[in-house]
């Protein structure tokens, strides 16, 4: 790494940057260089450990300026589980990377902040020097990258990995280092000892899956990131993966954003769930809001997308069409070309993202309801009409 926040174009990317970011058990701040990062803590609630605001995101290509990510804001509480779900290409990796800041050179964070909050403390992340950044990467949140499964190196035994990230995050009794290795192999309920001494490519998907959520836990992170966690997994892995991961979180109690196009494991992971369309969160609520109270129509189709066991509510149909070019944006609402309950007012406005019941938070995440959407009250009262027509 250079003096500057971002890494030289060809740097050979360090243990960390092959996929995962971890935190340490002892807890330091030396938010370092960065000392205009940090915020007042105070402002927070104090259960909230990541309060996005306004995250914005656009990538440089030739043919113009994907705008990926679109004022984007959520809160993430202790412990909590986000998920931000929609269709591919819709921004969410995007999200991830910025979290972290490790967005490619042809992205730009153009506005908004990251406020990244332990006990007393916060610091705004996209403000964070080289040393503060590297500290919270590894420190504070851990990720597993969307293309985890080639995030390991081919070349180096699982234990050697492990050692290799505990190293260069200061863990320097290499016994220590590779005991909790071995422990965590084992918490992730892979035969650690045989893991331990295996290449990658020895290993079968779920399994450097779960060496990868091991690595992610190696420094106990307050917050870790999970893009696609289960998506390239055969069904049975799957909910193998689930499962521990269920397990993991009722254990060691981390804030989980999980990054997912999977509605159905977003409920059974989430406590709060968030529809991504076009760059932006177009409906986030607790789960029960979002399968029994849905207000954007994308959400809807997402619903309806999922196969039911009885297949009675079928009236209303998946999301049809294509997401919309990000260079290129309709104008008004960006979900109007695909949108069953679009007026020529969607085409006027692009909505802010409002409450549904004021009495609660009106930010995403942190237990609010909120929908993007002019017609939210009729997309509601559609879905209440046709579930309580299946259900009798
Ligand atoms: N490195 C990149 N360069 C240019 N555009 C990119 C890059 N990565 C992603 N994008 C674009 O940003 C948008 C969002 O992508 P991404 O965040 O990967 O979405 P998702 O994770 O939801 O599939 C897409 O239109 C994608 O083409
Ligand atoms: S604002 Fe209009 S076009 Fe957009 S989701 Fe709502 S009804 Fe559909
Ligand atoms: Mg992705």
């Amino acid at each position: 790494m250079t003096a500057t926040s971002e890494p030289p174009r060809n740097a050979v990317p360090d243990p960390g940057e092959r996929g995962v970011f971890a935190p340490p058990s002892s807890f330091r701040m030396p938010w370092g260089q960065a000392t205009d990062a940090r915020i007042d803590a105070s402002t927070l609630p104090d259960d909230i450990v990541l309060s996005v605001r306004d995250l914005t995101v656009a990538y440089r290509v030739r043919r113009g300026t994907v705008k990926a990510v679109r004022r984007i804001s959520f809160d993430l509480r202790r412990g909590e589980t986000l998920a931000l779900i929609g269709e591919s290409g819709s921004g969410k990796t995007t999200v991830a990377l910025a979290l972290v800041r490790l967005l490619v050179r042809a992205a730009r964070i153009t506005d908004g902040s990251v406020v990244y909050r332990r006990g007393a403390r916060a610091v705004d992340v996209l403000r964070l020097g080289a040393a503060g950044l590297r500290h919270y990467r590894w420190n504070e949140c851990a990720m597993v990258f969307q293309s985890a499964l080639n995030a390991l190196n081919p070349v180096i035994r699982v234990r050697d990995q492990f050692l290799d990230v505990a190293k260069a995050h200061g863990m320097t009794d290499r016994r220590a280092a590779e005991a909790r290795a071995l422990e965590l192999l084992r918490l992730v309920q892979l035969d650690a000892d045989r893991v331990a001494g295996s290449y990658p490519h020895e290993l079968s998907g779920g399994m450097r899956q779960r060496v990868l959520i091991a690595m992610g836990l190696l420094l106990d992170p307050q917050v870790i990131i999970l893009d696609e966690p289960t998506t390239a997994l055969d069904i049975l892995t799957q909910r193998t993966v689930i499962d521990l991961l269920r397990r993991l979180k009722g254990e060691r109690q981390f804030a989980l954003v999980l990054v997912s196009h999977d509605l159905a494991l977003a409920a059974e992971l989430a406590d709060q769930v968030a529809t991504v369309y076009a760059g932006r969160i177009v409906e986030c609520g607790t789960v029960a809001d979002m399968f029994y109270n849905p207000h954007h129509p994308y959400t809807l189709g997402l619903l309806n997308a999922v196969p039911t066991l009885s297949g009675d509510f079928r009236a209303l149909d998946s999301v049809r069409g294509q997401p919309p070019d990000l260079i290129d944006l309709p104008p008004g609402c960006a979900f109007r070309p695909r949108c069953p309950f679009g007026t020529d007012e969607c085409e006027a406005t692009d909505p802010e993202v409002a409450t549904v019941d004021p009495a609660r938070s009106g930010v995403a995440g942190a237990g609010g309801h909120v929908v993007a959407c002019l017609h939210a009250d009729a997309v509601a009262k559609t879905f209440d009409r046709h579930a309580s027509a299946a259900r009798k």
